[in-house]
């Protein structure tokens, strides 16, 4: 029997970071750890790091920072872990800048933990940052009952991992390697247990989703239209989302399998990046703004109802006004209903970074404001279009007040319900009545002949 101990784990960074943390944490439970969600209680303390802005990667020096000062007051022997993208990409340059580190492990070897940490334990200092053969999924084990419930309804599930695109941009290739798609059964098995826990809502992850080409059952290449026809076969699978997908891998079966699968939700985050052709091309991106345009367009007569946010990067190197004016445009003509915005960040080892007509941060900041200014209003306009629709919604927490569970509608806005005939884990048809700047409200649909969508009266109004 292990003695039990407790790990804290930070996730910096993207969809598949959070899945990796809590592979991580399935892992270590098999050791003896259960999570805590306060470091300083912990006996492990994994940040896994996000390298895809200097933003992202500089945090982990500062989380760092403030573990070294914790661990020196307390006189603690915390073991300090650093995962993910900026351990893969500066393992050593962790270890010299931050002696409070004990292990630095990539985010192909963290199936090594157990072993990796026995040897940090023992006071080495253990760098793991290898692209090993063997596939970890094989060594992850399966998360128990008890860990998927309380991460709740709606999962993450890594289908295909890495990049072969080369944005010019992006360290993704670098830190994730080449695309890798996991064989179909292996994740048809992993999410029938996961259906068999409680979940209802699977969103299948990769750097580039859409480019999945895994092994099928029947020895054939499936592509991802075709593995989520097998898993919209699960019983109790209620919704299918995938993400990250790029313009380029929209393949002819997946626009087909968005008006054929009633499980994909209506809602596809496509990023564009730039609406200029020319920055585009620089980028790498490999279509340009038209084609992009006749994709939406293509998409949404396939699933009239289909809305799409995006991720877009202002002041890559050479971006003139008429660029950026170009960007808005298409902005304007999309109509999304959500959005990532960021400014260019320079990452070392990146052919852009070194690219003349590199745009001041001044410059960068004004063109954020205004795209995020035009992103927003877009945003709400849709919002203000869900008032008085109905929709599916699955229930997916508790809310701040008694009585109200928050849950998802098809497009991932975040809807708060007040006394739902319905319990976590469950969809309920709600009528949109109210809408915020984070969050909607709604009223469940008559259930059994009660009228829940009556307002309740105001106590006073009860009490006369
Ligand atoms: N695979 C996805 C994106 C993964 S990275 C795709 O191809 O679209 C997530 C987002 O981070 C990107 O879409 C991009 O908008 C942003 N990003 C990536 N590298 C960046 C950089 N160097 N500077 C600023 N934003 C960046
Ligand atoms: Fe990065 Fe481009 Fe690959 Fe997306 S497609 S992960 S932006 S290189
Ligand atoms: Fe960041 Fe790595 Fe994801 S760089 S966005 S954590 S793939």
């Amino acid at each position: 029997m292990q003695q039990p101990r407790k790990l804290y784990v930070k996730s910096f960074g993207c969809q598949m970071n959070v899945y990796d943390s809590q592979r991580m944490a399935d892992t270590l439970a098999r050791e003896g750890y259960t999570e805590t969600q306060d470091p300083a209680d912990a006996d492990l303390v994994i940040l896994n790091t996000c390298h895809i802005r200097e933003k992202a990667a500089e945090k982990v020096y500062s989380e760092l920072g403030r573990l070294r000062k914790a661990k020196q007051e307390a006189g603690s022997d915390t073991l300090v872990a650093v995962a993910g993208c900026v351990a893969q990409a500066e393992g050593a340059e962790i270890m010299r800048r931050a002696p409070v580190v004990d292990l630095v492990v990539g985010p192909q070897s963290y199936h090594r933990l157990p072993e990796l940490l026995r040897a940090a334990g023992k006071g080495a200092r253990v760098v793991d940052t290898e692209f090993p053969l063997e596939d970890k999924f094989d060594h992850l084990p399966a998360p128990t009952r008890a860990a998927t419930r309380a991460r709740g309804p709606a999962a993450f599930l890594t289908v295909q991992e890495g990049c072969d695109k080369f944005c010019t941009f992006c360290v993704v290739p670098y830190t994730r390697g080449a695309e890798v798609s996991r064989p179909a059964a292996k994740i048809l098995a992993e999410a029938e247990r996961l259906v068999e826990q409680g979940v209802r809502e699977l969103t299948l992850i990769g750097q580039n989703v859409n480019a999945y080409h895994g092994e099928g059952p029947d020895g054939r290449t499936w592509s991802l239209a075709r593995l989520m026809e097998a898993l919209a076969r699960i019983d109790g699978l209620a919704r299918l989302r995938y993400t990250t997908s790029h313009p380029r891998d929209m393949g002819e079966d997946l626009i087909a399998a968005h008006r054929d699968l009633p499980q994909l939700m209506p809602y596809l985050h496509l990023p564009v990046q730039s609406g200029s052709d020319r920055i585009l091309r620089a980028m790498n991106r490999g279509h340009t703004r038209e084609e992009y345009l006749e994709l939406v367009a293509k998409m949404r007569t396939m699933r009239r109802d289909l809305a799409l946010s995006s991720d877009f990067i202002v002041g890559f190197p050479g971006e003139s006004e008429a660029d950026f004016a170009a960007t808005l445009d298409l902005v304007r003509q999309v109509g999304f209903a959500g959005a990532y915005s960021f400014k260019y960040s320079p990452r070392p080892g990146t052919p852009a970074a070194t690219l003349d007509g590199q745009v001041p941060q001044t410059v960068m900041a004004e063109r954020l404001f205004e795209l995020q200014k035009l992103l927003e209003g877009s945003k709400a306009a849709f919002d203000e279009a869900c008032r008085g629709r109905t929709f599916d919604i699955l229930l997916e927490k508790q809310g701040r007040q008694v009585g109200q569970l928050i849950g998802r509608s098809p497009y991932l806005q975040s809807v708060v319900v007040t006394t739902p005939p319905a319990a976590i884990g469950e969809l309920l048809k709600v009528t949109i009545c109210d809408v915020g700047p984070n969050s909607l409200a709604g009223q469940a649909e008559d259930v059994a002949g009660q009228d829940f969508s009556a307002p309740s009266r105001p106590l006073a109004a009860m009490e006369a």
